[in-house]
């Protein structure tokens, strides 16, 4: 770590290289207050550029130091010290400015940012507020509304957002630090941010905002301690705000829900650190796609937006014009989000091709099988390929239950099968589940490993039983569920238990909106090898017999008012039916919620022993970003080891 002084003319330059990131540590924070003081003294000098090394400005915050009590010197008075300096301070920014990052940027006079750079307050996302002046400074550069959604919806803005909001002075051209050192000459009389009154604001709208964020955000605190933060910037004078700021961000560090929001954080990033991704990865260019219905057409358009070459296979012309009519939307659908126009979608729609015939395949390095869940069929689209692609082409399954050892037995060389469970829709969800068959070679694994990260998803490893990970507890949990039910729960009571406890959406809605289809093909396939002795709920059955297959349906477990889920008498009839024949009492159990994580944390563990999962934070990360798991709670294994 460096935090170098160097001169041009009259003109100082700071900068930062802490590796990777330019995290402000300890460290960094004490060189960087000792050049303030030297630069102060230095009468020599009349302005100072700070910038960083490296492949971005500040980034944040020195995670290895979230555990410890604060070492001095402490952001805010390093960036008080900036701020109260005579000299104009010029902060050249590029990267992600991030967090304290930008907090720093703030109490520089001048902000000046390359195009490309990214500005934002993520803390929320960890549990946290910012906590170095970030919230009573912010409203004084960008209007009230915008600091809001800034701080407490943690997402970052865009270089031309920030310029035209106020928070950055410039973008620069190509030099960034010729362009600072440039506005460094003609600086004069500058203001310091904290100083200057809040841009003018909308009370009433403000408050629609903060209520919706907080709304959206399910009990995760940090959001609405955000949000109070941000009012009362907006409305108190700016040293009290920045005591109360720094009071919440010290009582929320230490909160459970930081605890939980950094453990999941952590464990995203660590998903894929594990030995079995550190082989030698294949070059993955051109992407072979069988079945273009919701998944296949999803798994196509995530690998074109991520720049692969991908040829589609589907059964007859009619199935294939349809899967490349839903990769069009969906490609267009992405741009639009985010604005990107027309020749961006023609760019990445030129690198597709629908069809019929696997010889289209022959050059494909990669092919993701996403065919009807009939382990018959996907044999038989497996003989294909084995035909039609290179013979060290991967070949992959999205399967989501079936027993993909016996899929890869029915190759010459099945070490070239492997698992990659996507999660619908594909192309927007984060999680990929990479299951490794027995006789799956090192080089495949690290390939998908490989694949995983281009394609910008988080890769979790997990061995082949039925349903892997996620699919696995979530059945474990769903079947706890209908017995709650049949004990004398009605469905949405079971739903409004998970959503009060942060899921986005109750199992039973869930079921609703994928389809009752599939799972109630899967129970009359089993019924001839059910175990007698355990018990079964046959109220599923019960509604898909009378037509009710979900949301499609216009009928399921709920019906559907405006396409909105009302309560259903018909299935309240049907629940009180079963439960009559099954000699049930029917007495609402009160702790429906407590059942449900029981059921969750006990398959979790056994997910666990048997080598489903290598590590009980990879479980934490499938349920929260696969299953709605809520974030803040930090996951089923991170929570069955709190007090
Ligand atoms: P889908 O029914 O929407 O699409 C299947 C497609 O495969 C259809 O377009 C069909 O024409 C095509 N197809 C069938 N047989 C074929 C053959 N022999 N050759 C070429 N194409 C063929 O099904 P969906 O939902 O996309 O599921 C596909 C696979 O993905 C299944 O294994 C499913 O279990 C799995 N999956 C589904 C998820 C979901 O949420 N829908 C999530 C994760 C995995």
């Amino acid at each position: 770590m460096t935090v170098e002084l160097t001169h041009d003319g009259n003109l100082a330059i700071v900068t930062i290289d802490n590796p990777p990131v330019n995290v402000t540590s300890q460290a960094v924070r004490a060189a960087l207050l000792s050049r303030i003081e030297t630069l102060e003294r230095d009468p020599a000098v009349a302005a100072v550029v700070l910038r960083c090394a490296g492949r971005t400005f500040i980034a944040g915050a020195d995670a290895t130091e979230f555990d410890a009590p604060p070492q001095a010197p402490h952001l805010p008075d390093v960036i008080a010290a900036v701020e109260a300096s005579d000299k104009p301070w010029i902060a050249a920014l590029h990267g992600t400015v991030l967090g304290g990052g930008l907090e720093v940027a703030m109490g520089c006079h001048i902000r000046i940012a390359a195009p490309g750079t990214r500005l934002g307050l993520p803390e929320v996302t960890l549990g946290l507020i910012p906590g170095a002046g970030g919230t009573v400074r912010l409203p004084r550069l960008v209007p009230g509304d915008l600091a809001l959604r800034m701080i407490a919806g943690g997402k970052p803005i865009t270089a031309q957002d920030a310029l035209s909001a106020g928070l950055i002075d410039a973008i620069a051209g190509d030099d960034l630090l010729q362009a600072a050192l440039t506005r460094a000459r003609k600086a004069t009389g500058t203001v310091p941010t904290l100083s200057r009154p809040v841009r003018p604001f909308d009370a009433g709208a403000l408050a629609g905002i903060g209520a919706r964020l907080v709304a959206k955000a399910r009990g995760q605190v940090s959001v609405a301690e955000a949000v109070e933060a941000v009012t009362q910037a907006l409305t108190a004078p700016p040293e009290d705000a920045l005591q109360a700021e720094r009071a919440r961000f010290l009582r929320l560090k230490s909160s459970p829900q930081c605890a939980a929001l950094r453990h999941v954080f952590f464990a995203e990033r660590r998903s894929l650190s594990d030995p079995r991704a550190k082989g030698t990865a294949r070059e993955i260019a051109e992407v072979g796609v069988v079945g273009g219905g919701t998944m296949g057409a999803g798994i196509a358009t995530a690998c074109l937006r991520r720049g692969f070459q991908v040829r589609m296979v589907e059964r007859d012309a009619a199935t294939a014009e349809a899967g490349a009519r839903r990769v069009r939307e969906m490609v267009e659908e992405s741009a639009r989000r985010e604005g990107q126009d027309a020749a961006a979608v023609a760019v990445t729609l030129d690198r597709f091709a629908a069809g019929t015939e696997y010889a289209a395949l022959a050059q494909a390095d990669l092919v993701i099988e996403a065919v009807f869940e009939e382990m018959a069929v996907k044999k038989a689209v497996f003989a294909e390929l084995e035909a039609a692609t290179r013979p060290d082409a991967i070949l992959a399954t999205n399967t989501s239950y079936l027993d993909i050892d016996e899929l890869a037995a029915t190759l010459d060389d099945p070490s070239r099968v492997i698992g990659l469970h996507f999660f619908s829709p594909a192309h927007v969800m984060k999680l990929l589940e990479i299951v490794l068959p027995d006789a799956v070679a090192d080089t495949v694994a690290a390939s998908a490993a490989a694949f995983a990260k281009r394609l910008g998803k988080i890769g979790v490893f997990a061995g082949v039983c039925e349903g892997f990970i996620g699919n696995r507890i979530m059945s474990a949990y769903r079947r706890e569920a209908e017995y709650i039910v049949e004990d004398g729960a009605w469905p949405e009571e079971v739903d409004a238990a998970m959503r009060d406890f942060g899921f986005p959406i109750g199992i039973f809605e869930m079921q609703d909106m994928a389809g009752l289809d599939i799972g109630w093909a899967m129970r009359k396939r089993r019924a001839a090898t059910r175990d007698p002795n355990e018990r079964y709920v046959a109220i599923a059955d019960r509604i898909c017999e009378a037509g009710r297959l979900g949301r499609k349906a216009g009928a399921g477990w709920y019906d559907y008012v405006e396409g909105r889920p009302v309560p259903s008498e018909t299935v309240r009839g049907m629940i009180a039916a079963e439960r009559a024949r099954q000699g049930r009492t029917a007495d609402r159990p009160a702790d429906i919620m407590r059942r449900l994580l029981d059921a969750m944390q006990a398959e979790a563990r056994a997910v666990l022993a048997d080598g489903t999962a290598r590590r009980a934070e990879d479980i934490d990360v499938v349920m929260v970003n696969g299953y709605g798991f809520p974030r803040h709670r930090g996951g089923p294994m991170f929570l069955a080891g709190q007090p």
